[in-house]
């Protein structure tokens, strides 16, 4: 049997520090519970929040998920990105136009919104929650964690850990 490379798949919001942080959180925790291996990062295509922790307001509606993403630190999309990563997933319509906007020439990554994954939501964004109440945290976690779910059907029929 050959080994198949395990899916990778890059998140990405504005600040790297509630929405993308919050979809890594979700697909790790998904990948690990159906013990599928895949490489799996996010980062934001602003860089005002670099080096910092995902806010506390995110952690804590990942904690309550039982979804520790405390360690994560924030990053900025660079271009190598596009090259390392077969799929770069966009939380929001304006992120995605700027991943589309920075993408080198004929670089190889697939640029989607997360919600495209899920059926009947193609081509929504997650609302940015950052300036809002605990209740829009929830409302990013729904998402994200729908969203992760379906990319988990669609790529981990790639192929299985081991
Ligand atoms: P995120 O949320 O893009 O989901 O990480 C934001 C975080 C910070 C800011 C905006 C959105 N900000 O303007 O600092």
């Amino acid at each position: 049997m050959s080994a198949m490379p395990a899916p990778s798949v890059l998140f990405v919001c504005l600040g790297n520090i509630c929405r993308s942080p919050m979809a890594e959180g979700a697909m790790r925790d998904a990948a690990a519970r159906a013990g599928i291996r895949m490489h799996i990062d996010s980062a934001g295509t602003g860089g005002w929040h670099r080096g910092a922790h995902p806010d506390p307001r995110a952690q804590a509606v990942a904690e309550a998920h039982g979804v520790d993403i405390s360690h994560l630190r924030a990053r900025k999309v660079r271009s190598e990105d596009f090259e390392d990563f077969d799929h770069i997933i966009a939380m929001d319509r304006e992120n995605l136009m700027n991943l589309r906007r920075m993408a080198p020439p004929g670089s190889r990554a697939a640029l989607s919104l997360i919600l495209d994954h899920v059926p009947g939501q193609e081509g929504r964004s997650v609302a940015d929650p950052y300036y809002g109440g605990e209740d829009g945290f929830a409302r990013t976690w729904t998402d994200v964690s729908a969203g992760a779910e379906a990319l988990l059907g669609k790529l981990g029929a790639t192929g299985p850990a081991g």
